[in-house]
């Protein structure tokens, strides 16, 4: 017993827990793979308490590696939510360019001119798009033009001398053109650019312009215009013209046809992630069955693609299907985990397991075809048809998503149908589990965790209490401290870190994770129509530019300096403050205290050098001791990178999009034996050199 009534075990902590009773409150004291011998000193110190503020130290043993980094560590996970791919990462400028999204009429659409215009599913381009829209011309005249124009996503970004490519299929009556197709103003007062096409046919055909605009002033209050001022044919001057996939794209990343936004694409390259989760999430489940993502509706020309619903209130184009969502990962090193639709919707539709759910298991086993086979399998042909003959690595498939979630609980059955048959076909593929199963032993398990700042923090040395023996891995593949909108603050980014830290400490079982949502478009956050249907989200835009949050430094800091081996670790002092947990079911837990400082450390088998990463959630500077043993040598000079904030609201914006962003420094003075001080809300990466 010492003062306060903390009780301290000595002993070699080998992933043990020491429950303290302090002031009404359990404590937890957690430390996992430790060599050290535990002193008679408490490890956390709660707040409130009359000892003596002593100061935090941090040991790390050098001398004992207790795990692998799992290199693939950090992921990215997406799907079509907040408008992450239209009006986001994909191309495209065009918002409802196959005029599906409603079927009570154009939304998005205007007419412009004297002249009205509507859906007509009398003439269609084909059963995928078997709508188009009406333009009555029959008023056009020279002096005044009709047409249709689209404001896009939040607009449509202009830029200067810069080549936009825009298309459509048109077939007229009683009219052949020609038509004027302009990027311009929302008021039509400037042109940026424009291209004629002089001829319109009778039958349906694909148009295609280049729209190069000069030295102009970047805009997005713009909108896509095509137009005439010719009334209809020579004969008959009462023409009417159908449009369908009205496209127009910007210069792409890599220059792909069908491809994504640059800017985005860039803050995504700089995160180095290992991986990318796709297409959900809700996405891949949709909220009825038919509304699922059905992969094979998202590939091959982009005109043959119906479209679906989305879970998130909007209409998706499947223009990013399930080939964009592989270049993707081509284009940023990554490779795939592939959800495959697993037979539960979200509205508790489902399919009983057995004869009904072959056809999905087939259709899973059609999609892995897709994306590894050759040109002599059904399906890989289909890819090197669209134009990638080489098959893509794959390792990871996911069975569902929040499996949990349904009601009839036949998942274990459904997942051991699809496992036996992926399994059989391909030996070697990874089988990941959304909810834990009995009938078989997935590769991996899907764990999920959304949580307030101070919840994430009171969880972050979970994992240190796992199961070492356990055959199935921890894949992390959705989180997030959902504090800030609609982005994270720096209180979400340190809520984040503290919890990465325990992740990368257990790496050895939680070989993946991926923070969600990774997208949101913040043109419009509120209100009927918005851009976002899920707050704290990790990257933000418009039709024009983008940012990344707190919590992306923080990823993007995490993934880019972290070693391969975990060294063992232990802690005193850590200062805690008191939370109390939200009532769940009606009843209040205690209050607990929850730790302020939180670290793990790594080292790089090659050069030697120590990643030390401390994070300090507490509002005031902590000067923190380092203690390093078992390693040959501390150069004195070394490197910290670190992500601070002078309040936990601060965040990072459109307006202010490096507000908060990690700042290099040289450190002097480390050794074996060091004290620093860690700045207020602050995340702090050391490299320590040590060779
Ligand atoms: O990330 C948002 C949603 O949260 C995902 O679609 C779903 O899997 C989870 O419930």
């Amino acid at each position: 017993m010492v003062a306060g009534g903390i009780q301290i075990q000595t002993m070699k902590i080998k992933t043990t827990i020491v429950l303290t009773l302090m002031a009404g409150s359990l404590v937890a004291l957690a430390q996992t793979n430790s060599t050290f011998e535990t002193t008679n000193v408490p490890e956390t110190v709660p707040s409130g308490t009359n000892m003596a503020p002593a100061i935090p130290v941090l040991q790390i043993d050098a001398g004992k590696v207790t795990g692998n980094v799992s290199p693939t560590l950090y992921g990215l996970m997406t799907e079509e939510i907040n408008f992450s791919y239209e009006g986001g990462l994909y191309g495209e400028l065009i918002r409802n360019r196959t005029f599906k999204a409603n079927a009570q009429g154009p939304v998005f659409w205007n007419a412009v001119g004297d002249t009205t215009i509507a859906l007509d599913t009398n003439q269609p381009l084909n059963t995928a798009l078997n709508v188009s829209l009406e333009l009555d011309t029959s008023k056009a005249s020279k002096n005044s033009l009709v047409g249709i124009a689209n404001g896009g996503y939040w607009g449509i970004p202009v830029r200067p001398n810069t080549t936009y490519r825009a298309s459509f299929y048109a077939r007229g009556k009683h009219f052949s053109g020609p038509l004027t197709i302009s990027v311009e103003s929302t008021n039509g007062d400037k042109v940026f650019a424009k291209a004629i096409v002089p001829h319109i046919s009778g039958k349906w055909e694909k148009y295609d312009v280049a729209l190069a605009t000069g030295n102009i002033e970047t805009s997005k209050d713009n909108r896509l215009v095509i137009s005439t001022t010719k009334p209809g044919s020579f004969f008959n001057k009462h023409g009417t013209v159908w449009f369908q996939n009205v496209s127009l794209f910007p210069p792409t990343c890599n220059s792909r046809m069908n491809g994504t936004r640059p800017d985005i694409m860039q803050l995504l390259a700089d995160m180095q992630p290992k991986f990318l989760r796709f297409p959900g999430g809700n996405y891949v489940e949709g909220n009825t069955i038919a509304e699922r993502f059905n992969w094979k509706e998202t590939i091959g020309d982009v005109s043959q693609r119906p479209g679906h619903r989305s879970p998130w209130g909007y209409w998706s184009t499947d223009g990013f299907g399930l080939l964009e969502f592989l270049e993707w990962c081509e284009d940023l090193h990554m490779q795939p985990v592939l959800a495959v639709y697993a037979g539960f919707s979200l509205r508790q539709q489902h399919i009983a397991p057995g004869a009904q759910l072959e056809p999905y298991v087939q259709d899973a086993l059609d999609e892995i075809e897709y994306v590894t086979g050759d040109a002599n399998t059904r399906w890989g042909a289909q890819r090197v048809k669209a134009g990638h003959p080489a098959p893509f690595a794959l390792n990871y498939i996911e069975i569902g998503n929040e499996d949990f979630f349904d009601r009839s609980r036949n998942y274990d059955a459904r997942f051991a149908e699809f496992y036996d048959a992926i399994k059989a076909k391909y030996p070697n593929l990874q089988i990941i589990a959304t909810t834990p199963v009995k009938s078989r032993v997935p590769d991996l398990l899907d764990e999920h965790y959304y949580r307030s700042q101070e919840d994430m923090q009171a969880h972050a040395l979970d994992y240190d209490k796992y199961s070492r023996t356990n055959k199935t891995k921890i894949f992390v593949g959705e989180w997030a401290t959902r504090v800030g909108s609609p982005t994270p603050n720096i209180a979400g980014a340190l809520g984040d870190a503290a919890w990465m830290t325990g992740m990368e400490r257990n790496s050895d079982i939680v070989v993946m994770s991926c923070y969600a949502p990774l997208f949101v478009n913040v043109s419009q956050i509120r209100g009927a129509n918005r851009s976002m249907q899920w707050t704290t989200d990790l990257i933000g835009y418009d039709a024009l530019t983008s940012y990344g949050s707190p919590a992306y430094y923080t990823q993007k800091m995490f993934s880019a300096m972290h070693g391969n081996e975990i060294l063992a670790t232990d802690s005193q002092n850590i200062p805690t403050r008191e939370w109390q947990p939200r009532a769940f079911r009606g009843v209040t837990p205690p209050p607990q205290q929850i730790r302020q400082i939180f670290f793990d450390a790594t080292r790089d088998s090659e050069s030697g050098i120590i990643y030390l990463k401390v994070v300090n959630e507490a509002g005031t500077a902590q000067k923190i001791n380092v203690q390093i043993k078992g390693a040959p040598t501390i150069e004195p000079d070394g490197e910290a990178v670190s992500l601070t904030a002078d309040s936990p609201d601060d965040t990072n914006s459109l307006e202010q999009p490096q507000k908060i962003v990690p700042r290099p420094e040289i450190v002097e003075n480390l050794s074996a034996d060091f004290t620093r001080e860690f700045s207020p809300y602050s995340i702090t990466i050391l490299k320590l050199r040590t060779k």
